[in-house]
């Protein structure tokens, strides 16, 4: 693939969501989102693929018969975190529908059915929890509880979506042969164009509500304070020891005031814990350990912490013959681990997964400065069309 054909499909979405950060702002089935679902549609049209919604978000562009047994589904998400990078997601849409016409010029027929897929609210930066859509999918979260989630403004997923979601389908293990999700690489591992993922760290968010007491910054004397603000900062330092002391990774990054008034000593802090590690024991622990010293110091500061965990995602080691395969396919493309959670992970529970990964220069992914090459995704997508054509 020539490097100016993947910039001139790239360049069709590149504006979409973009804010003056230089970051991407598209929320699961929010406006930009949205046109991002058309364009989807459009790319579709103009390829004679039906589209199919799942009725939980999830949209599939199909070449060949829509769920016939053992389709192989490639594509990835548009959602992004906020202010995060254009790549993580849309790499895996856009490369899919190239894969398909390299495939189509090359004059392949696949024996089975190809579809190009677009997951909903993977990164779960509007209703909290991430691979919403694959979850959906595979039955792995009941769609009543989906529904209910909410966002910031309080809008919930079902309003949202304009439904309660279908949840699993069924047949799922017979109608998906295997799911490829090609995606940027978000560590700095990869020195080559191409590698193929081997496995996903277990990771989970956890929302800590530290309350105190609301009351005045000028007359209140500091013996009397019972400030959440304190229990919090000691928290964000004490996740960042305790992952740093069990090689694993813990993150306070996103967090909620009241009143957020300067002059006012706040009445509830609201912080959400991270954590990953290269296995559930380990990541277990750092989180008992942050629970337990986030206990002891609002005791010392008359607060009060409670603690809910927001989501979990198993440790996941993709198909190992898969990757195997793909690699030796790819000219031994490296094979290697990964900190971020994808909607690959999810389904790979039940169906053969595999992810490809794109070389990402610097490594920083979840921010605007976010990169990779022309060059190195007209390598992903060449590299994604001789998998899928193996597959298929
Ligand atoms: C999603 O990208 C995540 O790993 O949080
Ligand atoms: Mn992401
Ligand atoms: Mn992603």
């Amino acid at each position: 693939m020539s490097e100016k054909v993947f910039s001139a499909l790239w360049a069709e979405i590149e504006s979409i969501g973009r804010v003056s950060s230089g970051g991407y702002m598209r929320y699961a089935l929010d406006a930009p989102e949205l046109v991002l679902r058309d364009w989807f549609r459009n790319q579709a049209d103009r390829r004679d693929m039906p589209v199919t919604d799942d009725g939980n978000g999830n949209l599939f562009a199909w070449w060949g018969e829509p769920w016939g047994r053992g389709a192989v589904l490639t594509g990835s998400h548009f959602d992004s975190v906020p202010h995060g990078g254009g790549y993580d997601g849309p790499l895996g849409i856009v490369s899919a529908f190239l894969a398909v016409d390299q495939l189509r010029a090359a004059g392949h027929t696949p024996e089975v059915p190809l579809a190009v897929v677009a997951f909903v609210e993977e990164e779960g930066g509007r209703f909290g929890l991430p691979c919403l859509g694959s979850r959906l999918l595979s039955g792995a979260i009941d769609p009543a509880k989906a529904a209910a989630l909410t966002d910031r403004d309080g809008v919930t997923f079902g309003e949202a979506l304009g439904a309660t979601p279908a949840g699993a389908l069924p047949g799922l293990t017979n109608r998906i042969g295997a799911l490829v999700e090609l995606h940027i690489e978000q560590g700095r591992q990869l020195e080559v164009p191409v590698g193929v993922a081997s496995a996903i760290w277990p990771h989970g968010r956890w929302r800590f509500d530290f309350t105190g007491h609301g009351d005045h910054a000028g007359t209140t004397r500091m013996a009397d304070r019972r400030d959440p603000m304190l229990t919090f900062a000691y928290t964000v330092l004490a996740a960042n020891k305790e992952a740093r002391l069990a090689g694993a990774h813990a993150t306070m990054a996103r967090v909620e005031v009241e009143p957020n008034a300067t002059n006012a000593i706040p009445s509830l802090v609201r912080g959400w814990l991270d954590a990953r590690a290269a296995d559930t024991g380990t990541m277990d622990s750092v989180v008992e350990a942050v629970v337990k010293r986030a206990t002891e110091r609002a005791g010392r500061d008359g607060t009060e912490v409670a603690v809910t965990a927001e989501s979990l995602s198993a440790e996941v080691t993709f198909d190992t013959a898969l990757a195997s395969r793909l690699s030796a396919m790819l000219g031994d493309a490296p094979i290697l681990p990964t900190g971020a959670g994808h909607d690959a992970g999810v389904l790979s529970a039940q169906v053969p997964t595999a992810m490809l990964f794109v070389r990402n220069p610097t490594g920083i992914s979840h921010s605007p400065a976010e990169h990779a090459e022309p060059a190195d995704c007209a390598a992903g997508v060449d590299a994604l069309a001789t998998v899928v054509r193996e597959l298929t």
